[in-house]
């Protein structure tokens, strides 16, 4: 095909992000520092993303979430664990590690976020969940923001396991007070001789609740909870037997994903997913189609189209991905009609008569505004899109490609609607509005009361308050930023679309597929 004269403008900058995207990543892959993973080896001790990859199916993908929690805060980029969706012995487990080199493993609210959504991950796709545990339990110094929610953590695990999805503990160091119901909440425990510690207070708390002289070993080392106690099911010789035990724990769980069978003998896009690079151009301002998009991910680049002279600036289509069935939703033109509105609600209901989960391709800056359209009724349109998306029960998968603003985030099912996962592109943005719109919203508004009240407007002072604000709104609507801050599940290079909402697929047909069969009232 013929690419665009700006292809290759488009691709020089879409290189530069993907690299900077890796740089951000590699923030959270050195953990705590290079002094603090050289100490961890020289115990012996593995860390988390070697466990991890010991654990999972050799030359499996690691479908990793929130990489970048906590980028832009004060606290190591990560937040401390490890989460994503593995697979061991051919099976979908959620996978959470503690990161040990990063301030002992132990949990701040990030860490706290980042596992919550993990387990609701976990939850929604019906998965195993296996933890890797090394921990020195709540971050001391930010309790208040956890110790109360925290305990949401050990209600999930043993939720999980009354709703069948078995939970399973591998215990490779330090697991106390509240940590040791991380063992005490699972299905299945296993210890490393040597390695773990389990106990509700160690020897110095003990010294100052009773009195009582103890030891770690005798208070909870693994060959204690192995013999002793019965806490721990599995006394592992060390880390690497602790993996293999867990392995051989997922074999024998008999899992059967629930879920419909993809086609098995699928097609790759026609056209050249590398070609994503250039398509795009990174100034968001410049209108994409997305159809360019949709056929570099979608199997065999057949997409079959549906409704596509009306509400044009929103594409609406059916597509197979992986052998999954899915609909597509994709913004076009930036702004959402009520015609748009319209079609995707129309859209939405199809695909849950059809059980077809949907995928959303947001780049839009809402819906919207101006006389004409609010008498024309944008709001209420709006409305039964927002209501066609709150209430459809088949899985939603969001990908942010450029801009996600206003109710259009809403609308395209972002986070607040509880997509099964949602990616940014490198590069996206999601905000209330554009930078420079909301800076000059701000700036009318304080014009506007100056008057109001009889004050001069000094022009000199709102110039730099807007230029703050406007670069305030620029970095807060990053991908690094949203994503920091766990809105969404990961900032992606566009060119691995197609991987990740191939993996997110898969994973969700562990659970049951089935669309709404009702909905709340649509306001006409
Ligand atoms: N909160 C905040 N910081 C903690 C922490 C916690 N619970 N546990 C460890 N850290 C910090 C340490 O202060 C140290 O910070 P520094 O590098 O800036 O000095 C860093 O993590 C590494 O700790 P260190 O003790 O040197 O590592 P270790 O591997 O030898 O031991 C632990 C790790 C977890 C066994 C040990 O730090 C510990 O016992 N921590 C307290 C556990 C506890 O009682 N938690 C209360 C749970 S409610």
């Amino acid at each position: 095909m013929t690419l665009s004269p700006a292809y290759e403008e488009n691709r020089e900058a879409m290189l530069e992000r993907v690299a900077d995207l890796a740089a951000q990543q590699d923030k959270a892959l050195a953990g705590g520092g290079p002094k603090a993973v050289d100490r961890h080896h020289r115990r012996g001790k593995m860390t988390a993303r070697e466990r991890i990859e010991l654990l999972i199916d050799p030359d499996s993908a690691f479908l990793e979430l929130s990489t970048l929690a906590g980028w832009g805060t004060d606290f190591t980029v990560g937040g401390s664990v490890v989460t994503g969706v593995g697979v061991v012995e051919g099976v979908e487990c959620m996978i959470i590690a503690n990161d040990p080199t990063v301030r002992g493993g132990s949990s701040n609210p990030i860490t706290l976020k980042k596992s919550f959504r993990a387990a609701q991950i976990a939850a929604e796709n019906r998965l195993p969940t296996i933890n890797l545990v090394e921990s020195g339990g709540a971050d001391l110094p930010t309790q208040k923001d956890i110790f109360i929610p925290g305990g949401q953590h050990f209600r999930g695990l043993t939720e999980a396991s009354a709703d069948r999805r078995p939970t399973i503990a591998l215990v490779f160091g330090n697991s106390t007070a509240g940590g040791a119901y991380v063992p005490g909440m699972s299905d299945y425990v296993v210890m490393v001789d040597g390695g773990a510690k389990v106990f509700l207070g160690g020897p110095p708390l003990v010294k100052m609740a009773t009195g009582e002289e103890s030891d770690d070993e005798s208070l909870g080392g693994a060959a204690m909870h192995a013999r002793t106690s019965g806490l721990a099911d599995y006394l592992a010789a060390d880390e690497q037997d602790a993996i293999r035990i867990g392995r051989q724990i997922v074999r024998r769980l008999n899992w059967r994903k629930l879920g419909p069978s993809p086609l098995t003998d699928y097609a790759d896009p026609v056209e050249d997913p590398e070609e994503l690079l250039g398509v795009v151009p990174t100034d968001l301002k410049i209108p994409f189609d997305p159809r360019a998009v949709i056929r570099r991910i979608v199997d065999g680049s057949e997409f079959d189209e549906f409704k596509p002279l009306y509400g044009t600036s929103l594409v609406t289509g059916w597509a197979r991905l992986h052998g999954y069935p899915i609909g597509i939703l994709a913004n076009a033109q930036g702004v959402l009609f009520s015609e748009e509105a319209q079609k995707a609600a129309q859209f939405i209901q199809l695909a849950n008569q059809a059980d077809t989960p949907l995928l959303f391709l947001h780049n839009t800056t809402g819906y919207m505004v101006g006389k004409e359209y609010e008498q024309g009724g944008i709001i209420k349109h709006g409305a039964q899109m927002i209501n066609a998306v709150s209430n459809s029960q088949v899985p939603h998968l969001s990908i942010v490609m450029g801009a996600s603003y206003g109710a259009g985030n809403y609308g395209m099912s972002g986070r607040a609607y509880d997509p099964r996962f949602m990616f940014s592109w490198v590069g996206a943005k999601s905000a209330v509005m554009g930078p420079a719109q909301l800076a000059g919203v701000v700036s009318i508004v304080s014009r506007q009361a100056a008057a109001a009240a009889g004050r001069p407007f000094d022009e000199e002072a709102d110039a730099r308050t807007r230029a703050g604000i406007e670069a305030q709104i620029e970095r807060e609507s990053l991908a690094y930023f949203t994503s920091g801050m766990l809105y969404d599940d990961g900032v992606i290079d566009p060119r691995d679309t197609r991987t990740v909402v191939g993996l997110c697929l898969s994973v969700i047909h562990n659970a049951p597929v089935q669309g709404a069969r009702g909905y709340g009232v649509f306001r006409l």
